[in-house]
C-alpha cells in the first residue's frame, strides 16, 4: 500500500534524540523545547511561541487565552476539522459557519461580512490543503469590526500570503506537528502570539495553571499540555529542513498536476492565485457531480490497487454532535462545503513518496476514474 502520508527524517533527528537520552533530559524542562519555540517564533516573526501536545490542544488553549464571554460568536469555515469547533462549543461560544470558495478550497471571505453581528468577536482563519485564505479581506474586517484573528496554520506551514508567512497574521496562531504535516514531532503543536498577556495566559493554561504563590494551589483550571524534550528534539531537527520539505511538496503537487492534465471528470487543486503558490499539503481531487453515485466505488477501487486515500473533511455545520447544542437552523445549506465533502478525496503526497510511486498512483487514479467517465459527457 502506498500510504497517503509518510514523514521524512533526513536531518539531526537521531543526534538530538540521543542527546535527550544521554543527558537524561526528556521532560518539557529540557533545552530543546525552548530552542524549538525560539526557532519557530523567529521564523514566523512572532514574539512568543508556546509548544503544546498537539494542534487540537493548541486550538483549545488559543480560544481560552482570548477570554471570550459565553454567547460570543466566532466565524469559521464549515469545511475543516472538528478540532476548530470543539473549543468554541466547550467555551459556550457560538460557531457561525462560512462556506468555501470552490476554486481555492478555502473559506469564502466575501461571505463573512454579512455574518457579523454585535456578538461577533473573532474570525477563525483555517488555511486548507495548501493555498492561504485571502488575508487582506480578513484583516480589513478585523479592523473594521474589532475582531480577533485566530489563525490555524496546521496545514500550510511555510506557506506565504503576499510574501508574508501564514501564521504571522493571527492574534493567536496554531500549528500542528502530526506526522502528515510539513514538520513533525510525532504528536505536537504550538501557539504563536505577539501579545504578552495572551502569552502568559497560554503558558499558565499549558501548565495546569500553577501559580507562583504556592505550588499545587490553583485559582484557575488548566491542562497538562506540555511538549516533551523528546518531541521538541525531533521538531527542531525537522524544522532545520523545512525549506527542503516545502520544495518537495510543491514538486509532488506539480508532478501530479502534469500527470492528470488530460483527465476528465475531476477538479484538481489550483496551482496559484495572485497572492500565493500552492504548497500542496495534500493533493486533493474533487470528482465531477456526475460521478457522485460512484464516489465510494472509485475510492474502493483505488485502495484495492494499493493506493491509500482519505476523504475530504465532513462539513462542521452537518456534524451530528452539533444537534444537541441547538445553536442554529439545522437546514443551513453551505453548498460548496457539502459538495467538497461529498466528492473530494486526497491521494498519497507524503514527503517520503518516490517518483515511481507518483507515477503508479496517477496511473491507477486515471484508470479508475476513466472507467466511470465512459458513461458521461464530462
Ligand atoms: C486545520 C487543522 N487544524 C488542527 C488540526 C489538529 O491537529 P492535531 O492532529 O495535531 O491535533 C488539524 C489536523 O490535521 C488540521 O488539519
Amino acid at each position: 500500500m502506498i500510504p497517503v502520508n509518510e514523514p521524512l527524517f533526513i536531518g539531526n533527528e537521531k543526534k538530538y534524540l540521543n542527546d535527550c537520552i544521554d543527558s537524561g533530559w526528556v521532560s518539557s524542562e529540557g533545552k530543546y523545547v525552548k530552542e524549538f519555540e525560539d526557532a519557530l517564533s523567529s521564523y514566523y516573526n512572532m514574539k512568543y511561541a508556546v509548544s503544546v501536545t498537539n494542534g487540537s490542544v493548541a486550538l483549545e488553549l488559543a480560544i481560552e487565552s482570548l477570554e471570550f464571554n459565553p454567547g460570543d460568536e466566532i466565524i469559521l469555515p464549515s469545511f475543516t476539522i472538528i478540532s476548530c469547533l470543539s473549543p468554541i462549543l466547550r467555551n459556550n461560544l457560538k460557531p457561525v459557519f462560512v462556506d468555501q470558495d470552490i476554486s481555492t478550497w478555502n473559506m469564502d471571505v466575501n461571505q463573512i461580512e454579512k455574518l457579523i453581528t454585535p456578538k461577533t468577536k473573532a474570525i477563525m482563519v483555517v488555511h486548507i490543503y495548501g493555498l492561504p485564505v485571502e488575508m487582506d479581506k480578513i484583516i480589513f474586517l478585523s479592523k473594521k469590526y474589532k475582531l480577533k484573528i485566530i489563525e490555524d496554520t496546521a496545514e500550510v506551514q511555510g506557506q506565504t500570503y503576499k510574501n508574508k508567512l501564514c501564521g504571522s497574521f493571527g492574534d493567536v496562531t496554531t500549528l500542528s506537528f502530526y506526522p502528515n504535516k510539513h514538520i513533525t514531532t510525532g504528536e505536537g503543536g504550538m501557539v504563536l502570539t505577539n501579545n504578552e498577556d495572551i502569552y502568559n495566559k497560554l503558558c499558565s493554561l499549558r501548565n495546569l495553571c500553577f501559580n507562583k504563590e504556592r505550588r499545587f494551589k490553583h485559582y484557575e483550571l488548566g491542562y497538562n499540555a506540555r511538549m516533551s524534550n523528546i518531541q521538541a528534539a525531533v521538531g527542531l531537527a525537522q524544522f532545520e529542513n523545512i525549506s527542503i520539505f516545502i520544495k518537495r511538496k510543491r514538486e509532488i503537487g506539480h508532478k501530479y498536476l502534469e500527470l492528470f492534465k488530460n483527465l476528465k471528470g475531476v477538479q484538481l487543486p489550483t496551482a496559484r492565485t495572485d497572492y500565493a503558490e500552492n504548497i500542496f499539503w495534500v493533493f486533493g481531487i474533487i470528482l465531477h457531480e456526475n460521478l457522485k453515485p460512484f464516489y465510494e466505488n472509485i475510492i474502493n477501487q483505488i485502495n484495492l490497487e494499493g493506493i491509500g486515500t482519505r476523504p475530504f473533511f465532513f462539513p462542521l455545520h452537518q456534524q451530528p454532535v452539533l444537534k444537541k447544542y441547538n445553536l442554529f437552523d439545522e437546514n443551513l445549506k453551505l453548498p460548496n462545503s457539502e459538495l467538497m465533502s461529498d466528492l473530494g478525496f486526497y491521494i498519497p503526497s507524503g514527503l517520503s513518496l518516490k517518483e515511481e510511486e507518483i507515477i503508479k498512483v496517477s496511473e491507477v487514479v486515471i484508470k479508475v476514474v476513466n472507467k466511470y467517465n465512459q458513461n458521461f459527457e464530462v
